[in-house]
């Protein structure tokens, strides 16, 4: 059995999703028959409070040359990073000369333009090429590596130490995340500050969205399980801030023990995670039920749409929807494609259930009866452009945080 990535414990497992395909890993016909499947099972372990795969596939098989996954591709996702940098900058960089931020998982620049435009010395860490070739074609100063000791000894030797080491939606990939931590000490200044922000599991649990639930996302985390990890490093959380981003995300703020003022939001929300029962083993059997039910729920929706002559399309080739439609058993005999904006899934299949994926700019001359709307943490942004396909007749289903039609 697989001991805790965190503190060698036992691990409980609560859930089994069946074997997945790699959530990115949008694939041409010729490939099917070659399809990589692993176990995706999840599980607990109550002394690090972590939420975690038992499996996970190798980072090569996740993040390399074709990496599917452009941040740039959602306007609300470019605005939430702009106040992102603002707060990192107006919080904690105010007060330093020429201040240096250092980003991981920074992908096609998304945060790090915003430190470029004012000027901040910065530079990213990606390990997928093409991504962080967009970022470089912009001038944003990038790494093409993962994030380990070895590449945090060698920034610290060409740039300095780090006042600010930022990531987002990264930490939460890395099965090594002790030896990230251990990175982190060795790059930021004794007084530098860790900012980063990931799925939160208290929104994934009381929305049932196990969707975050997939390959890359190694841990589901909370504020007690950071506590956790961090204190193993004599690091402590300074401030929490909950985010609307990815249905419901966290931003952590840590630093080097005794280094700064801690605010009282830390102890006032780990105590709402006690509460809870985000630290309470029945709390995760129970989603697991919830999952089951969610399953069954959509997929006899899907069957009646279909069994009553309904057209139905998927809208967003998300690498969440490839953990619902495995786990659900959706593939094309429930949609007719998924419409997605990302060049690099276009003309290719979903990963698993080998639907095809279609240019969004294809979606209004074809409207479907019904869209699923695989990317339902751009709900507002995605109704707001497709306001013609309601008009014209056509319904959402949307399964977050209930199964319902708009
Ligand atoms: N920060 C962006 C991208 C998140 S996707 C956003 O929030 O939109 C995760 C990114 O982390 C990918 O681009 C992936 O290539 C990168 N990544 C994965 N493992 C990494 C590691 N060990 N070090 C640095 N980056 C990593
Ligand atoms: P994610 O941020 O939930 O992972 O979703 C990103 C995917 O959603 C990406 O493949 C692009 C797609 N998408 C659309 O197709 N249309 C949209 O309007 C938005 C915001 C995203």
């Amino acid at each position: 059995m697989k001991k805790c990535l965190i503190c060698d414990g036992e691990l409980i497992k609560f859930a089994e999703f069946g074997p997945m395909p790699i959530a990115n890993g949008f694939l041409k016909e010729e490939d099917f028959e070659n399809e990589y499947f692993f176990d995706l099972e999840v599980a607990y372990c109550e002394k690090s409070k972590m939420v975690q795969l038992i499996n996970q596939p190798k980072p090569s098989q996740m993040f390399h040359e074709n990496y599917a996954f452009f941040s740039g591709t959602s306007k609300n996702m470019g605005k939430h990073f702009e106040l992102f940098a603002d707060y990192v900058i107006d919080t904690h960089l105010k007060n330093i000369a020429s201040p240096f931020v250092c980003e991981i998982g920074s992908n096609d620049g998304i945060l790090l333009k915003n430190f470029k435009k004012k000027g901040i010395k910065h530079l990213g860490v990606e390990p997928s090429s093409n991504v962080a070739n967009v970022a470089k074609q912009a001038g944003i100063n990038t790494i093409v590596e993962f994030f380990d000791p070895e590449c945090a000894k060698k920034i610290v030797k060409e740039h300095g130490e780090a006042d600010a080491f930022l990531a987002a939606n990264v930490m939460c990939h890395i099965g090594s995340i002790k030896s990230v931590v251990e990175a982190i000490k060795i790059l930021i200044k004794d007084d530098g500050v860790v900012i980063f922000e990931d799925p939160y599991l208290g929104e994934v649990l009381k929305n049932t969205t196990y969707d975050q639930i997939y390959d890359e996302h190694v841990f589901l985390f909370s504020i007690s399980s950071i506590q956790f990890l961090f204190n193993q490093f004599d690091m402590e959380i300074i401030d929490v801030f909950p985010q609307k981003t990815h249905g419901g995300s966290m931003r952590y703020v840590i630093a080097n023990k005794g280094m700064k003022k801690i605010s009282k939001k830390v102890g006032e929300f780990t105590n709402i995670e006690i509460e809870e029962g985000l630290t309470d083993i029945d709390k995760l059997h129970n989603f697991n039920d919830n999952c089951i039910r969610h399953k069954e729920d959509l997929m006899s929706l899907l069957k009646k749409l279909k069994s009553d002559g309904k057209t139905i399309a998927g809208y967003a080739a998300t690498s969440k929807s490839t953990t619902v439609m495995n786990y659900c058993g959706i593939n094309s005999n429930h949609l007719d494609c998924i419409y997605d904006t990302t060049p690099l899934k276009q003309n290719k299949y979903s990963p698993g259930t080998h639907v095809l994926i279609k240019p969004h700019s294809e979606f209004k001359n074809n409207y479907p009866d019904y869209a699923l709307l695989f990317g339902y943490n751009h709900l507002n942004e995605i109704l707001e452009k497709e306001k013609d396909f309601i008009a014209k007749g056509g319904k959402w289903i949307v399964y977050v945080p209930k199964l319902h039609i708009i």
